[in-house]
C-alpha cells in the first residue's frame, strides 16, 4: 500500500480567520517504510498525519491511495480504507475504561464484522507481549501497557501502515523506548509501514526517513 500527498495544503477556518496549517506538502508513505515526522508544537504534524490517514481531506492538492485519488471518494469508502488498511495510535491511548484489554482490541474488529475477531485480538495482544493481561482493565495497567493495548488494537486487523501521533509522548523515557522498540520490530519483522509523529529528535533518529516540519511547511 502507498499513500501519496501531492502539493497538499490544509486550511482551518474561513475568510479572514483562515489559517494554513499545512502548505504544499509532498509526502509518500508505503508499507515497509519507517518515517518520523518531527517539528515543534503547532507546526502541523497532526494535520499531516490526519491527511495521511484519510481522517481528513486537504483544502488543496491531491491524496492518492495506491494510485487512486481519494478527492471524490465518498466517506463510506474513506472509512473502509481506514478500517482495512490503516492503524492509528495516539498519545492518549483512548481505551475504553470499562472494557478489558481484550475487549478494547476486539471492539473495532466486531464493528468491522471481522471473523474470528477474538482470536485476532488475542494474537495482537500476544504480539505486544500482553498475553497475560487479556482480562485486565486499563486502570490495572501501566501507561506503557495501555499504549501497548492501543498498539494491539491498531494492529489487530492487520493494517499495511500504522500512523502514530506522539505514541511515546505520555510515557517516561524507559517505557517510551520499549514502545518504540516494539514499533521498530513490527516494521522490521512484518514490513508494517510506520509513520510516527514526535518532537523528540532522539526518537526520530531511529526512523529510516525524517520529515521536518515548521509552520506548516516541510523542509525539503
Ligand atoms: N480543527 C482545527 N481548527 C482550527 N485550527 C486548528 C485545528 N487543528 C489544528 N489547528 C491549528 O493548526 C496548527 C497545526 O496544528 P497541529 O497539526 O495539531 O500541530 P502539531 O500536531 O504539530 O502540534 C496549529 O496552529 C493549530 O492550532
Ligand atoms: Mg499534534
Amino acid at each position: 500500500m502507498n499513500i501519496k500527498l501531492n502539493a497538499v495544503s490544509k486550511a482551518y477556518g474561513q475568510g479572514g480567520a483562515q489559517f494554513w496549517a499545512l502548505q504544499d506538502a509532498n509526502v509518500t508513505a508505503a508499507s515497509g517504510d519507517f518515517i518520523a515526522i518531527v517539528g515543534p508544537s503547532g507546526s502541523g504534524k497532526s494535520t499531516l498525519l490526519h491527511i495521511l490517514g484519510c481522517l481528513d481531506k486537504p483544502t488543496t492538492g491531491e491524496v492518492t491511495v495506491d494510485g487512486q485519488s481519494i478527492s471524490n471518494l465518498p466517506d463510506r469508502q474513506m472509512s473502509r480504507i481506514r478500517r482495512d488498511q490503516i492503524g492509528f495510535v495516539f498519545q492518549q491511548y483512548f481505551l475504553n475504561q470499562s472494557m478489558t484489554a481484550l475487549q478494547n482490541v476486539l471492539l473495532p474488529l466486531q464493528l468491522a464484522g471481522v471473523r474470528e475477531g477474538k482470536k485476532k485480538a488475542a494474537a495482537a495482544l500476544n504480539t505486544v507481549g500482553l498475553e497475560s493481561k487479556l482480562d485486565s482493565y486499563p486502570a490495572e495497567l501501566s501507561g506503557g501497557e495501555q499504549q501497548r493495548v492501543a498498539i494491539a488494537r491498531a494492529l489487530a486487523n492487520d493494517p499495511d501502515i500504522v500512523l502514530a501521533d506522539e505514541p511515546t509522548g505520555s510515557l517516561d523515557s524507559k517505557t517510551g523506548k520499549t514502545v518504540l522498540d516494539m514499533l521498530i520490530a513490527l516494521n522490521e519483522d512484518s514490513a508494517l509501514g510506520v509513520v510516527m509523529v514526535t518532537h523528540d529528535e532522539a526518537v526520530a533518529e531511529r526512523a529510516h526517513e525524517k520529515i521536518h516540519i515548521l509552520d506548516g511547511r516541510i523542509n525539503e
